[in-house]
């Protein structure tokens, strides 16, 4: 409850009716306020503690910094003082120097995020970006996912499968590595993902019912497959009428050691030959886009193609 009488102690001041009439409008620093009535910095800080104390003004921490302005709480007293001292401030010679200040002050931190934006316009998708990862963007996108019944083929020990398990049904991820398959599973129960199971298996000719999941993955896994053709037919037979292939691969490339280093059965794909397999499996509405280059030598591609059954 704000009292009568603190109030007009608080503005017995006619720097302090300077104040509150430049509380007003937006919040502002010390700084910001020392700026915009030229006055001392510990003079300042004395009248917004008198101010604060009568209740006529608020603050607020961020980081280092505190911010004040008039209280946005104030009962019905207070804000009928606030209103009388902004009046007071009009009748004073320094009002109008000190609100083309203001002007300028609240100007110039919106000007400072445009600078900011405007210079790394053309480059912002590659600059550093607080927050921004596509980790975030996953987590984003997966919000707008139905919740599918999932076949997470060649699914390695299940990245991509946690994810997808936060918000859809069930998920199945099916790997022909024993040891993978033994640590994804463990990892699904110790983060508490029931919908999550792994089978041992092979994508050529996964353990799953025909005709059960809603969607079917296949994140570079296509190219460790022996008959990549043979691998997309039998993900068409365990998806459902109207279900759906994504395949994640990289585009066909030269890059010969990939063998050795990643054990890759094949140098990627030539986005034809995906679309004619596609098509042979029987799949309809397919796209096929490379949809990400590496920025380091051999400049991988990411082939990105999907079909409806
Ligand atoms: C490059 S990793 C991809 C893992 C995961 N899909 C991802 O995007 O992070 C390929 C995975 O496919 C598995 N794999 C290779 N050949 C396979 C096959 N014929 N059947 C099932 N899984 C296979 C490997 O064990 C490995 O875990």
């Amino acid at each position: 409850m704000s009292s009568a009488l603190k109030s007009i102690r608080a503005l017995s001041d006619q720097t302090r009716l300077r104040i509150v009439a430049l509380l007003e409008r937006d919040e502002l620093s010390v700084n910001e306020l020392q700026e915009a009535t030229h006055l001392g910095q510990s003079r300042i800080s004395t009248h917004l503690g008198q101010l604060q104390e009568a209740g006529l003004v608020q603050s607020r921490r961020e980081g280092k910094r505190t911010f004040y302005r008039t209280n946005q709480h104030a009962d019905e007293l207070a804000r009928e003082f606030i209103q009388l001292a902004i009046r007071a401030a009009k009748e004073m010679t320094e009002h109008s120097g000190d609100q083309i200040n203001l002007k300028r002050i609240l100007a110039r931190r919106r000007e400072q995020a445009q600078i900011y934006f405007n210079q790394v316009a053309g480059r912002f998708d590659r600059v550093y970006g607080p927050g921004r990862s596509w980790q975030a963007f996953g987590h984003l996108l997966l919000r707008i996912v139905p919740p599918l019944v999932v076949a997470d083929l060649g699914a390695g020990e299940g990245l991509l499968s946690e994810l997808l398990a936060r918000r859809c049904k069930q998920v199945i991820a099916v790997d022909n590595s024993a040891k993978i398959v033994e640590f994804g599973a463990k990892k699904a129960k110790k983060n508490g993902l029931k919908n999550l199971e792994f089978r041992l298996g092979d994508l050529q000719n996964p353990p799953i019912d025909a005709e059960s999941v809603d969607l079917a993955i296949l994140s570079q896994a296509l190219h460790h497959a022996e008959e990549p053709a043979k691998a997309l037919k039998a993900a068409y037979r365990l998806l459902k009428a109207g279900g759906q292939i994504l395949v994640l691969d990289l585009q066909q490339h030269n890059f010969d050691k990939a063998r050795e280093l990643y054990g890759d059965r094949w140098l990627g794909f030539a986005e034809s030959d995906l679309h004619r397999w596609l098509e042979e499996a029987g799949f309809k509405q397919i796209e096929i886009t490379i949809v990400a280059r590496e920025e380091e030598p051999p400049h991988f591609q990411t082939i990105l193609a999907s079909g409806v059954r």
